[in-house]
């Protein structure tokens, strides 16, 4: 972390301005140890490997050490269990066995998204090289839909220059990291758990590690903010959407990416008996050579229909509120049905817009509070 950016940080505990370093230690320009101390109410949080990590004293201890390690086992036996579970059977499971053991909640969401990542990684580990990894792993889907959005913030504005931007939940996704720092901005990539981060930090990209429902940034901090396939893990929706409204600047810029709860495979899905869905569930993890459950959702993950992300957008401050659909192929599906379905879908929006699988919303913060009011809105519309 540079100094800088502590100017632009708060206490995420108490909104608190005045922060001070304690035990600093460098690694060349950058703070690379150091203990970020709140004189408002003596709350601390540490920066560990040039990262702050801003998070509630519960999510703190969740984050490595004796929480965890006790948390995973007792995961890893429920996923024994019900492998092969419907995805809602699952997430209701994991929610009931996991929910007493005396982990707060908010910890509780940390913990399931390291899990999440974990086992993405394992995952990639045991596909290997095999064709399977290129459909379920290295997906092109990505560079698709960042192709889409690039289009898309040409269209509206190219002036990101020097402009601040938060990318909540980068994830994995460092192909719209490095376009947005080919723009010549100044980025910070923000995530609930460490993992992604430190690979981003090892790259010397700005990093925080801090939750979208608490962000430790002052008001009006942000040109625009970047939230791709994170809002759906962060209910209820509006905390979320407040406190990006609160960080932007008046007239800043939201940009959202969420998955359509209709999308195409999910509309099968739902046609398919139970007994089917399974059997189809062990072939695949037959193929792929793994014993786990190869999708595992966290059940704090929550799809959201676009009119109900649209009416939280308004009720929390924003508007100019477009749509635009970004990615029409389901992440499923192999590279070359992903080509074609794409095309296909940009060139007859009408057929397949309903049944897409990625959606997104931009917005503009144009008043100064994020208190419920009437926005002005471009009711669902397409920008062409
Ligand atoms: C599905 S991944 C999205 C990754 C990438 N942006 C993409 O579009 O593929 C969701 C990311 O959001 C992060 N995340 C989940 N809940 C969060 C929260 N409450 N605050 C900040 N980040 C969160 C996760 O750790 C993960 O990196
Ligand atoms: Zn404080």
């Amino acid at each position: 972390m540079f100094d800088s950016l502590l100017d632009l940080l708060i206490c995420p505990g108490c909104q608190g301005r005045k922060l001070k370093l304690n035990q600093t230690e460098y690694q060349q320009e950058e703070i690379w140890k150091a203990e970020i101390l709140c004189e408002n109410c003596s709350r601390s949080y540490p920066i560990i490997d040039g990262i702050p990590c801003m998070l509630n004293r519960e999510q703190l201890d969740a984050q490595q050490g004796d929480v965890l390690q006790e948390w995973a086992q007792k995961v890893k036996d429920i996923d024994k269990d019900i492998v092969d579970a419907d995805m809602d059977t699952y997430k209701h499971l994991c929610r009931k066995r996991t929910g007493s053991n005396g982990v707060s909640e908010d910890a509780e969401r940390l913990l399931w998204e390291k899990k999440l990542f974990i086992d993405n990684q394992v995952l990639k580990e045991e596909i290997g090289d095999k064709l399977a990894a290129k459909w379920m792993v290295e997906k092109k889907n990505l560079q698709v839909r960042n192709n889409h959005v690039f289009r898309f913030l040409d269209e509206i504005d190219n002036q990101f220059e020097q402009k601040w931007i938060l990318n909540v939940g980068p994830g994995v996704d460092e192909d719209l990291i490095s376009r947005l720092e080919l723009k010549g901005i100044n980025l910070i990539n923000l995530d609930i758990i460490l993992e992604p981060l430190i690979n981003l930090r090892s790259k010397s990209r700005e990093c925080m590690c801090a939750d979208i429902k608490s962000l430790p940034f002052d008001n009006g901090t942000f040109d625009a903010v970047f939230c791709f396939h994170v809002i759906h893990h962060a209910h209820p929706i509006e905390q979320a959407l407040s406190e990006v409204g609160r960080v932007l600047k008046t007239n800043g810029k939201v940009f959202i990416t969420e998955i359509n709860p209709n999308h195409f495979v999910s509309f099968q899905g739902k046609l398919i008996p139970r007994a089917i869905k399974r059997f189809i569930r062990k072939c695949a993890r037959k193929h792929v050579g793994t014993n786990s459950r190869i999708y595992k959702p966290s059940p704090f993950e929550e799809v959201i229909p676009r009119k109900v992300l649209m009416n939280a957008m308004i009720k929390t401050g924003f508007d100019n509120i477009t749509r635009k659909t970004v990615v029409h192929a389901p992440q499923c599906f192999p590279d070359a049905v992903i080509s074609i379905w794409n095309k296909m879908g940009f060139k007859f929006p009408t057929v397949f817009d309903p049944i897409a699988f990625e959606y997104m919303f931009f917005g503009k913060k144009s008043r100064a509070e994020t208190q419920p009011q009437k926005a002005e809105v471009n009711n669902g519309q397409e920008l062409k």
